[in-house]
């Protein structure tokens, strides 16, 4: 079914798709140039190849906004086998996909998402924006937002059944950071809780998790549907449940 959206979510980053599809012209124009005086076939080989890298990287980059990322999120959304009365927290929900996505499919519960609308991080990260779009799909009961930092929540321990969070703990700095979310994310889970987490650069989570006390720490790749830069940016899912 389509949702009624008042606010497209649109490109995550497009500075970053910009830049992917300029590094491509030039070379491309690299590439010409090397052909029309005749230059070494290195250079022709060798600019025709990083065009079509990037090119790739970056028609592999709109899908992953546009379309790989709803898709992944469905799926993981219908595997966690909602009731409808779960509290479900979204860390650094940004233009709202997750919390939407969940917010539909509850029906005494709530989708909780925090962000601190930083736009450097995602475009459309705007708060007002999300709410238009929660109360256009009629989940005005299902969706809160708050505006908050997910390195110190502003929750009672073992509120949530469940945490996801999107593409978000990677925009943190310095790694420490980075900790202190997951350790506030275990620390709003009830026992028996979930996370789920998509990202990149996932390296070290699998173990913060693991030294955080949660079980059943798994991490596996979510393929080509994912990738923000070729294979070069992978995105991984990272599944945990607190003891
Ligand atoms: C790349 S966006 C991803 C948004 C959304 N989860 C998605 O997948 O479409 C990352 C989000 O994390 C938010 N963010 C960054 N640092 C944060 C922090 N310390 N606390 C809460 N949100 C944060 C940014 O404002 C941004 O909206």
């Amino acid at each position: 079914m389509k949702q009624r959206r008042v606010f497209p979510y649109g490109i995550d980053g497009p500075p970053q798709l910009a830049a992917l599809l300029a590094g491509a012209g030039l070379t491309a124009l690299v590439a010409v140039a090397a052909l029309l005086v005749e230059a070494p076939s290195a250079a022709l080989l060798g600019s025709t190849v990083v065009t079509a890298v990037l090119a790739g990287c970056a028609a592999g980059y709109a899908h992953t906004t546009l379309r790989g990322k709803f898709v992944v999120w469905r799926e993981l959304a219908e595997g966690l086998a909602l009731r409808g009365d779960e509290y479900v927290l979204d860390l650094g929900c940004g233009s709202g996909a997750v919390v939407l996505l969940v917010g539909r499919r509850l029906t005494t519960g709530r989708a909780v998402g925090v962000d601190l609308w930083r736009l450097r991080d995602q475009w459309r990260s705007d708060p007002g924006a999300l709410r238009e779009n929660a109360l256009a799909e009629g989940l005005r009961e299902r969706v809160e937002l708050l505006t908050a930092d997910m390195t110190a929540l502003p929750f009672a321990d073992a509120r949530f059944d469940i945490v996801v969070t999107s593409m978000a703990v990677h925009n943190l700095r310095p790694r420490g950071r980075r900790r202190a979310a997951l350790a506030e994310a275990v620390r709003v889970l009830r026992p028996g809780g979930r996370l789920v987490m998509v990202d990149i650069w996932v390296r070290g989570r699998t173990a913060t998790l693991a030294e955080l006390g949660m079980r059943s720490v798994e991490r596996r790749n979510l393929g080509p549907r994912m990738w923000w830069c070729g294979p070069f940016v992978r995105t991984a899912l990272v599944t945990a449940v607190k003891p």
